[in-house]
């Protein structure tokens, strides 16, 4: 449970130094010989690359002996990469461990929830409670820290790599010594702990701290606050080998910035929505899955939660792919166009800073055949070429810096209402968090709504639509606080299991959804999910395939209902108003057909409307899409817009493949085109307007 960092350097902490739009990557020079790096420099210039991070896997290289250092190499880098201007987030190279450490203390290895010690040979190999690998790590980044505390190319600190990617579960005896402390700390008396987990179920009752284990491998189900506690408890550890770092570094280096890389969207172990209030700025990795047809819309998900994550100040997008993965079962190359897409997307919702992973495509080692800046084939290649383009698009696009995202419609997300929802013995394991907090997404996607992503704690002043997901776990505070939105005037829909228990995953008694059944106007008392081939019918026409239950409304009026199955009848969808405002239960789950014409009556209520309404595009083949997929016209033209005192930026994606006419007027950045009434957008293709 860390308090509020008193690390942080405050909303308007940037690289130092990086002035322009930031592009460039994971650089990893320590696996190529110098005429490579000379070589490098060259290119860079070339692709107009000015922001590197370096460092990340050095540590066997910075210290290839324990106490036996050497930076001669490191040095030269970085004296080149500023020779070429380059500015560089330098890693703290903790993020595996070199093998004379693993091999002189085994005992910092991971341990597995089955006792299975996570060996060497791979990254992450360290258990983030380990007291000795806190000591060690500390000692690479103090050592790192002051020998490059002056050097003119330092402009931010990239701590570690993706924390908690690889070695999250930990299971080990510090981390059960870590756990009781935390425990500790966090109720005071063992007699606490037993009333949060309700140890009087299955004589499960403690009479000390020390008799707490983790939720390992046990004979049938574990306690289920013992397991969301836990996994609270390893977020906490992961934000903790976070702090301690940044601690060493802003002793040697007090004003410059420290970030560390999240994986949003990717990841569900790691609470980023809170971790953003540590990081002086907001990192992110993102990459799409080849097999997903509607990837495009999954990644303006992950940059509006990364957005979230950084309160609305710019952030970076730390790694993302030229093209081809190597981790998937199947890693296609991206078809053309597709990369500069990606990229501007990313900027068009909040990103000042476009960097992939990695510079150079490696030559051994697992991720060689993963894509790159330079790929195998250099110079003679697509993605140079695309390299070089996203290059020039960033510069033309530099005014955009600095401004801001906005938006009236907001989606309330949170990692411990995730993870509670998802411990095992549910009403219905069909149910997923993620599907939820997706399909609205995508709804508002589809009529280019911007949407922000907020947390239960947050103020939510100025939404005019806040739509929340399963919010299952929620507490007293954070309820009232929603309810004083209504109130005051938002409209808000409130999704199937929703309200069901408190911070502690005890269930709120008198009917559910127990924390807003007041807000909403009716009493559930019974669930019916369906069985995994059912599907129940709404007098609507649509269908229900997961889940329903037995509403009441009680000053509520039911907007869809339920025309088959065991509820036949009952409300499906129920509507009330709440002081000024307008309060939504979707009691099922909707097939996308309902989803859409129910928020046509939502969006009404809320008064929100999209950016600009569009008319089809005009040329091509009709109802065609990039992806293969048939895709009604109006979802194939994205728009996203950025404000500020340097003027609107209107970003047009045509995901299609005819020409898109958008009313616009200005400038347009990427060709240097006056658009004097309407944007032609080709198939594929992205315009940036500066509106007049
Ligand atoms: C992550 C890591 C990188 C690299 C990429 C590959 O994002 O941070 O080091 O492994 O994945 O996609």
């Amino acid at each position: 449970m860390p308090a509020k960092t008193p690390l942080a350097l405050g909303p308007s902490a940037w690289p130092l130094g990086l002035d322009q739009i930031g592009y460039g990557g994971d650089y990893n020079p320590e696996q190529w010989p110098r005429e490579v790096r000379k070589r490098d420099l060259e290119l860079m210039r070339g692709a107009g690359v000015n922001f590197l991070s370096v460092g990340i896997f050095s540590w066997a290289k910075l210290e290839p002996r324990e106490g036996e250092y050497d930076f001669d190499w490191l040095d030269e880098v970085l004296d080149d990469l500023h020779s070429i201007g380059v500015r560089v987030a330098l890693a703290t190279a903790t993020a595996a461990p070199p093998p004379w450490l693993t091999t002189k203390h085994p005992e910092i290895l991971p341990v597995s929830s089955t006792g299975v010690v996570l060996g060497q040979g791979s990254r992450q190999s360290y258990c983030p409670n380990s007291p000795v690998y806190a000591e060690y790590s500390a000692g690479i980044t103090r050592r790192v820290a002051e020998r490059y505390r002056e050097h003119p190319a330092l402009a931010l600190w990239h701590v570690d790599n993706e924390l908690g990617c690889h070695n999250f579960h930990c299971y080990s005896p510090d981390c059960v010594l870590a756990f009781r402390e935390w425990l500790g700390k966090r109720y005071g008396a063992v007699e606490a702990v037993n009333h949060a987990w309700g140890t009087a179920f299955w004589s499960q009752g403690y009479s000390t701290l020390d008799e707490i284990n983790p939720p390992a491998a046990a004979p049938t189900f574990l306690n289920p606050t013992q397991q969301l506690d836990y996994q609270r408890f390893l977020f906490d550890s992961q934000r903790e080998v976070f702090r301690r770092l940044v601690s060493v570094l802003r002793e040697v280096t007090p004003g410059v910035p420290a970030t560390t890389n999240f994986m949003l969207a990717g990841s569900k172990d790691l609470n980023y929505l809170r971790w953003g209030e540590d990081m002086d700025v907001v990192a992110n990795d993102h990459y799409t899955q080849a097999a997903n047809h509607e990837r495009h819309i999954e990644l303006a998900m992950s940059a509006d939660m990364t957005r979230a994550a950084a309160r609305s100040n710019p952030w970076i997008l730390m790694e993302h792919s030229t093209s081809a993965v190597n981790w998937q079962p199947i890693n296609r190359a991206k078809p053309d166009g597709e990369m500069l897409r990606n990229s501007l997307n990313h900027l068009a919702r909040g990103a000042d800073s476009i960097m992939f992973f990695q510079w150079r495509q490696g030559r051994a080692g697992s991720e060689k055949f993963h894509s790159a800046m330079v790929p195998h084939a250099e110079r003679d290649s697509v993605v140079w070429r695309n390299t070089v383009a996203l290059g020039a698009a960033l510069r033309a696009l530099a005014p955009v810096k600095g401004t801001r995202v906005r938006a009236e419609a907001a989606i309330m997300v949170d990692s411990e209402a995730w993870w509670a929802s998802e411990i095992d013995c549910k009403p219905s394991e069909a149910h997923r968090y993620g599907t939820e907090v997706a399909e609205a997404y995508r709804e508002l996607w589809r009529r280019n709504i911007t949407t922000d992503f907020v947390h239960p704690s947050w103020d939510l002043t100025g939404y005019r639509l806040i739509v929340v997901p399963a919010l299952y776990l929620v507490n007293d505070a954070d309820a009232e606080r929603l309810t004083a939105a209504v109130a005051a005037g938002a409209t808000v829909v409130i999704t199937y299991f929703s309200g069901i228990s408190d911070e502690n995953d005890h269930v709120r008694l008198g009917g559910y959804p127990g924390a807003f059944k007041q807000l909403l106007g009716i009493h559930t008392d019974e669930f019916y999910p369906l069985l995994a081939d059912e599907q129940v019918e709404f007098d609507t026409g649509g269908h229900a395939h997961i889940w329903t239950e037995r509403i009441e409304t009680r000053g509520a009026e039911a907007r869809i209902t339920l025309a088959s199955g065991p509820l036949q009848g009952w409300p499906a969808v129920t509507r009330a108003t709440h002081g000024a405002g307008t309060a939504w239960y979707q009691g099922v789950d909707l097939d996308r057909a309902t989803r859409a014409s129910l928020y046509d009556e939502i969006l009404a209520d809320a008064s929100v409307a999209p950016l600009r309404e569009l008319p089809a595009p005009v040329a091509g083949p009709a109802g065609g899409s990039l992806r293969g997929a048939s895709e009604p016209v109006e979802a194939q033209v994205e728009l996203v817009r950025r404000t500020g005192e340097q003027g609107s930026f209107l970003f047009v994606f045509n995901h299609g493949d005819a020409l898109a006419e958008v009313p616009a007027r200005g400038l347009e950045l990427l060709r240097g085109q006056e658009v004097d009434g309407v944007a032609h957008v080709p198939g594929g293709g992205v315009a940036v307007i500066q509106e007049a």
